[in-house]
């Protein structure tokens, strides 16, 4: 009996134009980065002006973790899991028995096994390719939606291709149970001649075939799967995390060219510049959102 293959419902930045980012070299991220080496947008005090980036960035793994539910939870699972920040936060500081990071990048993964404890397990592993029949107290993910949809896509097709990935989190967490979600978002300002610019540099140079979403696109993509129930724009956040790296980066600069070359440090460069100018201007949004499963009409599963 012939069987067909399982069909593939992926509808995001296919993985090799994706994992090239974050493959580039972990050396070369440590110069920026802050010591978590947590690659999105921290949360900040706004009340305090000489805060490190360390401490918004611990704020920040709080606030997902909480939003989320994650706290105590027996299993977690981190979608996009970058350098493994959020992993070692869960279950260093959260009480979470097992947390498990899925990522793009091997180059990450090497890290995260590196730096973590027996309680959390990475793998390089497409969401859309994860075992549907595991089973999880809370999913967070932060700077990984901004690549679950393609470049060129239709409104409808990328809310189709997000609500393939809100049904598999739904499949996956424990009824009842939460989920935070962080991502860059199109902003309410449209973009002028130097945003159409920054846009294109982005797109060209960082995250090539990727499109990011609309708050609206994730609401209906959401619909009868997840209740929304908190919605925040940061976006003047991201504007102090770039800063931040840009700072970084500019007083490790000799250290960075040795590891990538001169040419790679400048695209970087720029690439914080157009990313302040677009959270600054309100042409891009940085959304975090707290989400909650909700059950099927007649009962759970
Ligand atoms: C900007 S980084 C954010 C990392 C981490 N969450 C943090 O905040 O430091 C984006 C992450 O999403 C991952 N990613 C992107 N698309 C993915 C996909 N389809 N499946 C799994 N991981 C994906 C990348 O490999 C990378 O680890």
């Amino acid at each position: 009996v012939a069987t067909e293959a399982r069909e593939t419902t992926y509808g995001g930045a296919p993985p090799q134009a994706v994992s090239p980012h974050y493959d580039l070299s972990n050396d070369f991220y440590a110069t920026w980065l802050d010591e978590s080496m947590t690659y999105s947008c921290a949360l900040w005090d706004d009340g305090a002006r000489d805060e490190t980036l360390e401490s918004a960035q611990r704020r920040k793994l709080d606030y997902l973790a909480a939003a989320a539910r994650a706290r105590g939870a027996r299993g977690v699972l981190d979608v996009g899991c970058g350098w493994g920040s959020m992993l070692r936060h869960l279950t260093g500081e959260c009480g979470v028995e097992r947390a498990v990071g899925l990522t793009l990048s091997a180059e990450q993964a090497e890290h995260v096994a590196a730096t973590a404890g027996a309680a959390v397990e990475v793998a390089v592993e497409n969401w859309a390719d994860h075992d549907p029949g595991a089973r999880y107290g809370a999913i967070v993910s932060a700077g990984a939606f901004e690549h679950f949809a393609r470049l060129g896509m239709t409104r409808e097709e990328k809310t189709a291709a997000y609500r393939q990935f809100f049904e598999r989190c739904h499949e996956w967490l424990e009824p009842g149970s939460g989920m935070a979600l962080q991502t860059i978002a199109k902003g309410e300002v449209q973009l002028d001649a130097q945003g159409m610019r920054d846009v294109v540099f982005l797109a060209r140079h960082i995250f090539p075939k990727s499109d990011i979403p609309r708050l609206s696109e994730i609401a209906t993509a959401a619909e009868g799967l997840f209740e929304v129930e908190t919605v925040r724009n940061d976006r003047r956040h991201y504007v102090r995390t770039c800063a931040a790296w840009l700072e970084r980066l500019e007083a490790n600069s000799a250290r960075a060219e040795a590891i990538v070359g001169a040419e790679a440090v400048d695209v970087y460069r720029e690439y914080m510049r157009a990313s302040i100018r677009q959270f600054d201007a309100g042409m891009a949004a940085l959304l975090r959102i707290g989400l909650r499963r909700i059950e099927p009409a007649g009962g759970s599963r």
